[in-house]
């Protein structure tokens, strides 16, 4: 259970709440979901189970884990630890606006969040938004370091279920909105002509950036496992968990801006601001909204931390591991690394956007940097050294230690070896051309 918890605490985050709506609601709604949905219960399970049991196997962090897999194979391991550094790195930037926003609801200002110029004004501002990333950062190095991340998985194993309801309550009561029985249809009805390949890479991208398949998380908290955990149920449980978390989070969000927009949802394509514009607002409709809007916010920020940690302690078991130094040492090097390349994230929506790229600004690109080239990549890393370095055989007797049942070994096989690393590769390669 501890494994699932801590793991469902690395994958359930911004990446379900903040980014998983703003993805569905720009391409095309149902046929994105259905898409997501055939990614995770197919590859995406493939990808968990195949990650933990490689982590279990070989008992450390990337970096050893893959020198032990093969020495000729340990640039993997490299790769596999620089890329949750990079998602940090702009995942620290939203946990910092999520902080900010938290902050004032609690202030009683959430009337002046719920204007829909105030976000972009906000984050276009060099100093605040800054300053907030810094401090998130701070925090999550802070738990990483004085080990505390046991405290602040028993307040999100807490905060969870009360998250879970909130989104219920606020799904509901944004779908009896007028209009937002449109924003449901769009979100829960497949539109096969907005089908894309493009679209098939973000959903292939949001699936390894919430699951953290490839970032080395599961590889990680997998080392910690001992042999008689059931390997098979927990991939089931945290692609399940996870994907509940998500679709709830659409359901609120996507209604929201329909029943908002007076039936012109044209902020469907807002991107990163999605949640930042339509929430706020639909908290303003409330008697209690700046509660409600204090506590939803800090429960994502919750949600958000342990995620973040996960993606630290990646680095920081490796480096520990790997070079003999201290944790502080690690904590210490990694936040100076990632405070630096954060704050110049924070500043592309401000002094810096006009570091633009195909219309994508600093955090756009690291962000499809990471989660639609760098973690496929790691993926398919993983999926060469469990199906044809260790070979499936391996990896199967490693799932099924101590008399686990688990069924489906061959197709399990040929999907490790074949099916998924093919899919992988296709959809990277039609997606980017
Ligand atoms: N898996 C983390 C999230 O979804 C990164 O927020």
């Amino acid at each position: 259970m501890g494994f699932v918890l801590a793991t469902a605490g690395a994958a359930v985050g911004l990446g379900n709440i903040w980014r998983f709506p703003y993805l569905a609601a720009e391409y095309g709604g149902g046929i994105f979901l259905l898409t997501y949905l055939i990614l995770v219960f197919s590859a995406g399970f493939v990808l968990v189970l195949t990650e933990s049991a490689l982590g279990r196997m070989t008992g450390s962090g990337v970096l050893c884990a893959y020198e032990k897999i093969s020495r000729k194979f340990s640039f993997a391991g490299y790769l596999t630890f620089i890329t949750p550094l990079i998602i940090f790195s702009f995942y620290s930037v939203v946990g910092g606006w999520v902080m900010y926003y938290a902050l004032q609801f609690i202030l009683g200002n959430g009337t002046l969040l719920a204007d829909s110029a105030y976000f972009s004004a906000f984050t276009a501002e060099p100093v605040i938004p800054a300053v907030f990333t810094l401090i998130f950062i701070a925090l999550t190095a802070g738990i990483v370091l004085r080990g505390v991340r046991r405290g602040i998985e028993k307040t999100t194993r807490l905060l969870m279920p009360v998250l879970l309801v909130m989104l219920v309550i606020l799904a509901v009561y944004c779908i009896c909105m007028p209009g937002g029985l449109d924003g449901l249809w769009y979100f829960l009805c497949p539109d096969f002509s907005q089908f894309s390949a493009e679209l098939v890479l973000a959903a292939l991208g949001q699936m390894f950036f919430t699951l953290m398949i490839g970032s080395g998380v599961i590889m990680t908290y997998g080392s910690y496992l001992s042999k008689g955990e059931n390997l098979v149920k927990s991939a089931h449980s945290i692609d399940f968990f996870d994907t509940a978390v998500a679709i709830l989070a659409g359901l609120l969000v996507i209604p929201a801006v329909f029943a908002l927009s007076g039936g012109s949802p044209e902020t469907l394509g807002s991107g990163p601001a999605l949640m930042f514009i339509a929430l706020p607002q639909v908290f303003s409709t409330f008697p209690l909204g700046g509660l409600i809007g204090a506590a939803f916010f800090l429960m994502v920020f919750f949600a958000a931390v342990t995620s973040s940690v996960s993606m630290y302690e990646v680095a920081v078991a490796s480096l520990t591991e790997k070079f003999s130094i201290s944790r502080k040492k690690a904590v210490l090097g990694i936040t100076a690394g990632v405070s630096a390349a954060a704050v110049i994230v924070s500043l592309g929506f401000g002094v810096l956007d006009f570091v633009q790229v195909n219309g994508m600004n600093i955090l756009d690109m690291l962000d499809f940097l990471g989660n639609s080239i760098l973690l496929p990549v790691c993926s398919l890393f993983a999926c060469f050294a469990a199906g044809w370095i260790l070979k499936p055989k391996a990896v199967i007797d490693e799932i099924c230690s101590c008399g686990v049942k688990f069924r489906g070994q061959q197709v399990f096989s040929f999907a490790l070896r074949y099916l998924v690393p093919a899919a992988i590769l296709i959809i990277l390669i039609t997606g980017l051309l």
